[in-house]
């Protein structure tokens, strides 16, 4: 795997949140009602599978969705980070002996886009997956890496047929003011120590919604919540499935 440097500064910040306080002090306590919508939806989901679920987490953290998970269900969890702290800190942090085999690639997502890869996360799940997740990260992974939509074709052709995509992210909704949104990055500045995101660095609710889409998923659900009390950031979630595949929908009519 070619290693390229990031070329934003900024996501140094990751490694030192990994390093230090951890992602759970940073970001699930600061945006607790963001994180209690992921993990009723995520433990939603894993409610009815116990073994052999394969997950490929994107932008994956420091091992809090993998420990999640291992509460949960038995079988393999890939995650892709480009923070090399945050895949450190996740691999130390879920036992060998625990159900679930823990896998880390640090790497920028644009990674997943090359076939040599998609064959890689194939072997490294043993199969294809069963779920990706993209939780709170579109945002930062765009700071790098733009392409968003190539990303999700290429999680649309890993993903098994009836898979599941879920995809978690934020932005300042049009009625904010500058104003509100100014103040909202400075809340975000003070309690978490993170760089804040402008406006036009989230993707909206809508643009999300026509980005899947166009990527070869369709949603079964939409939500969206505050991402807690003291600010107006908003959080959604899409939980999604493929299109019909290629040659089904592109079969004559007789
Ligand atoms: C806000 S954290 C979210 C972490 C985790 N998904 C969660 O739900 O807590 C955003 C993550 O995106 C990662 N990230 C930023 N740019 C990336 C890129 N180009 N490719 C992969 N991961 C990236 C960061 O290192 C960080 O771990």
């Amino acid at each position: 795997m070619d290693q390229k440097p990031l070329k934003v500064p900024d996501q140094k910040e990751f490694d030192l949140f990994a390093a230090n306080r951890g992602f759970e002090k940073v970001f699930n306590s600061s945006y607790s009602k963001a994180y209690a919508l992921f993990s009723f939806a995520l433990s939603d989901y894993l409610r009815n599978i116990k073994t052999d679920l394969k997950v490929l987490d994107i932008g994956c953290g420091d091992g809090w969705t993998a420990e999640f998970i291992s509460n949960f269900a038995k079988g393999r969890y890939l995650g892709i980070d480009s923070s090399e702290e945050s895949i450190r800190k996740m691999l130390k942090r879920i036992p060998a002996s625990s159900g679930l085999k823990v896998t880390g690639v640090m790497e920028s997502a644009e990674w997943m886009v090359n076939p040599k890869s998609v064959k890689q996360i194939e072997k490294l799940l043993e199969g294809k997956p069963d779920l990706i997740i993209c939780n709170a990260a579109c945002h930062q992974i765009r700071k790098s890496y733009p392409d968003l939509r190539k990303m999700f074709a290429s999680s649309s052709s890993i993903l098994k047929q009836e898979g599941t995509l879920m995809v978690g992210d934020y932005y300042f909704p049009e009625d904010m003011t500058d104003e509100e949104v100014e103040d909202d990055m400075k809340w975000i500045k003070t309690e978490t120590g993170q760089t804040p995101t402008p406006r036009s660095g989230f993707i909206k609710r809508n643009d999300m919604e026509h980005l899947l889409e166009s990527s070869g998923f369709i949603s079964d659900t939409a939500r969206e919540i505050r991402a807690n009390r003291d600010i107006n950031l908003i959080f959604y979630l899409f939980v999604s499935r493929k299109t019909f595949s290629q040659t089904k929908t592109s079969l004559p009519l007789s």
